[in-house]
Parts: C-alpha cells; structure tokens; sequence
C-alpha cells in the first residue's frame, strides 16, 4: 500500500489534538500590528543607544520607501519599501560587501546612506554623528567624505570636459587644494589610479572601459573621501579588466585607509573584496557577518541558495546548487511574514504569518530565519 508508513493506531481524537498544537490559526491582522508595535519599541530603544565608537558608518533601522501611488489628497495608496529596516555597521578601513538578486534594494540603500535619497525613516551615524536628519546645506561639508563609484562609466563621465577638466573640477570646488596646485595634485592621483600623465587632455571617449572606470576612481579620490559607495563598479567590464580594477580598489584602500560599501551581484568578487558581508532579500538583511563566518557558515535559506550558484574551483568539492522557486515578488506587494516564504525550501507554517526577528547568532553574525532560531 503507497502511504503504509503513514498508517498509526493513534485515536483520530488524539492525532487532531496534535494537529491543533502544531498549526496554530494565525490571525495576520492582530500579526501585523502586532509585529509593528514591536519593531516600533525596538526602533524607540535603539535610537537612545549611543552611536559604536569603532564604526565609521552605522547605519540603524533604515528604510527607504517610494510613494508609487497618491490619492488626490496626497495620501500614499501605494508604497514600495525599497529599504526595509536594515542596520548594520562598518569600521574605517573595511569593506562591506552588499550583495543580493536584481531589484533587492542595493543601489536605494547606498544612494540613501550618501543622502542622495532622502531616508523615510532610521538614523545613519557617519563619524558617530547622525546624519538621517541632515539638509542639503549640511550635507554639503559631507560630501567630500562620502563619494560613489557607478556601475556605468560609460555614462558617468560629462563627454565635453577633459579628463583634466573633469578631476580638476571638484578640486576647486571643495578648495582641496590652492589653485596653483590643482594640476600637480591631480597628476598626482592619477597616476595613483594607473594612467597616465597625457591623458590629463583627453577626452572621455577616447578611452576604454576599463581606462573609464580609472578616471571615475581617481574623481572619487579627488576630495580625499573616507567612505566610497561601489556599486557594481565592475559589472560593466570585461573579465580580465574587472581583476585591474579591483586590485587599484584594493590597493588605494590600504594606501589611504578608504571604507567601501561595495555592492555586487558577483560573489566571487565580493568574497575577494570583502570583509564583512550583508545579504539582501527584498529590502531587508537577511544576514550579516564577517566574511569568513558567511561563506564558511552560512545560516539563511536564501544565502545558502546565492552561494549554491557559484562555481567552485575545485573540482572535488561537490556543491548541490538549489534551485529557488518562483520569482522574486514585488517590493510594492511583499509577503505576509518572512518575505523570502514563497521560495524558501525550507518555509514552515510559521514564516507564512509572522516575520522572524533579525538575531545574533555567534559574534556579530546577524540573521532573519525562525528555521535557525528552531535550531539554535
Ligand atoms: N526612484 C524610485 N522610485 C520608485 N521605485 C524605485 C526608485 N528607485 C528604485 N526603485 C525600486 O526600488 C527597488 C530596489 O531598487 P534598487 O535599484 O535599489 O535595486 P538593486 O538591488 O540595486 O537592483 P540591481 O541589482 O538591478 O541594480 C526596485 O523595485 C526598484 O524598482
Ligand atoms: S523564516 Fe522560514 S521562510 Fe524565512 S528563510 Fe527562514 S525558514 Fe525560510
Ligand atoms: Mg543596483
């Protein structure tokens, strides 16, 4: 008979007690509000700590939300949550590599950490000052401590300037230097970013993409920053032309003590690159960590099946690669519970009715999962 192992000699009295204990009817309703009070008291506890002394950048319940749809009065009818409450912090010298499928919120949460987004809500303490509540005059003295590298540097660059023009321009904007200086001083980095003294009177397109992504590094350099949001500054070029560039952000880290927030959908780049890692599932952090701990241990379901799908070299370690189920849902309409339930191999009753807590598990390894609170 097929389902013989199921048969018991339980009284079907008993067996729906069990059930009854086991699947408990969730009220998602009183859940949600439930959950949001919570996360409310949490946030209101959180804002009194003062900010981490060793960090550069934390960053404490962020969130980026877009007003898709307004009634005539102006109330949001419809919202996406871009960046939903993400916290995480970063120390001066390390990079924290950003990583996570098309559309999980990356670029919104670099762009809102530069303030280039206005944040909904959260604080973000740069050099332990909150700077979440910051006006545009304010953030302008910032500036020049917090720089961004696109993906793009085809289109990042203005055609009609020279190279010169181009790194000379914030230079004499910010006053980084005297003005009979300026030349000297971008020669200089320049030549820190791998190219070559005639190239000061060139012109964008004369040079390659690779050459192209040098110049957007050395305009970045220019106003000395502390802290440079990558994103996906290699995605564009080709293979061989992405381990140059890496090595010149490396090597300009340690030659200047530079913070990157590096976001990539390349794993293998970013486990290079990184020291800590954030995974992102539609808007959230899902997990966190030092390097090593996530590639070594990973807890999330999610992070798992990312990490499944990247080649391993060798060739005697075999990885079964998962396979996610679905697509990745909408941010403007994400699932009740754990966002990641829908694809999740590993989803309980539970996951689908209440959200699982953003926990620590071992130092500094943070992770959303009730799967590892079971198991903790
Ligand atoms: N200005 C905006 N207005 C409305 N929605 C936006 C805006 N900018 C981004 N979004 C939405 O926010 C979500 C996150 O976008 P984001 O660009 O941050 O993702 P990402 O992780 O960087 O993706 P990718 O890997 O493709 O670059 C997406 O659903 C996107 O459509
Ligand atoms: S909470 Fe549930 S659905 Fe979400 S990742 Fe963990 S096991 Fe999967
Ligand atoms: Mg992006």
């Amino acid at each position: 008979m097929e389902n013989k192992e199921l048969e018991t000699n339980i009284p079907e009295s008993e067996i729906a007690a069990d059930a009854a204990v086991e699947t408990p009817a969730f009220d998602d309703a009183a859940q949600k509000e439930k959950e949001e009070q919570a996360r409310e008291a949490k946030i209101a506890a959180d804002k009194l700590l003062p900010p981490d002394p060793d960090a550069l950048l934390e960053v404490r319940h962020l969130k980026k939300h877009f007003i898709l749809k307004k009634t005539l009065m102006g109330k949001p009818l419809s919202t996406l949550k871009a960046v939903d409450d993400v916290s995480f912090t970063v120390k001066s010298g390390e990079t924290l590599g950003i990583v996570g499928e098309s559309g999980c919120g990356k670029t919104t949460m670099g762009r809102t950490i530069l303030k280039l987004h206005q944040p909904t809500d959260g604080q973000i303490f740069f050099e332990g000052k909150d700077i979440a509540g910051y006006s545009p005059k304010e953030m302008r003295a910032l500036r020049t401590k917090m720089q961004i590298v696109f993906q793009d540097p085809y289109s990042s660059l203005p055609p009609r300037s020279t190279v010169g023009g181009i790194l000379a321009e914030p230079v004499k904007v910010h006053n980084i230097v005297p003005k009979a200086e300026v030349k000297d001083y971008v020669l200089q980095i320049m030549e820190q970013c791998g190219l070559r003294d005639y190239y000061y009177e060139r012109y964008p397109h004369e040079f390659s993409g690779g050459q192209r992504q040098r110049i957007c590094i050395a305009r970045a350099l220019t106003v000395d920053p502390k802290l440079v949001v990558c994103d996906e500054p290699v995605s564009a070029l080709d293979v061989s032309i992405q381990a140059q560039i890496i090595n010149l952000l490396k090597k300009i880290q340690e030659e200047r003590n530079l913070t990157y927030l590096f976001i990539s959908h390349d794993l293998s780049v970013v486990k290079y690159i990184s020291d800590k890692i954030g995974v992102m599932y539609l808007g959230s952090m899902v997990e966190f960590g030092e390097k090593d701990e996530i590639f070594d241990n990973p807890m999330h379901p999610y992070t798992n099946a990312l990490f499944s799908a990247v080649p391993n070299p060798n060739p005697d370690e075999k990885v079964q690669r998962i396979i996610l189920k679905g697509d990745i849902p909408s941010p403007a309409n994400p699932p009740m519970g754990c966002k990641f339930h829908t694809r999740c191999p590993r989803a309980m009753e539970i996951c689908k009715h209440i959200a699982p807590e953003y926990k620590e598990y071992g130092k500094g390894h943070f992770v959303a999962c009730h799967a590892c609170e079971q198991e903790s």
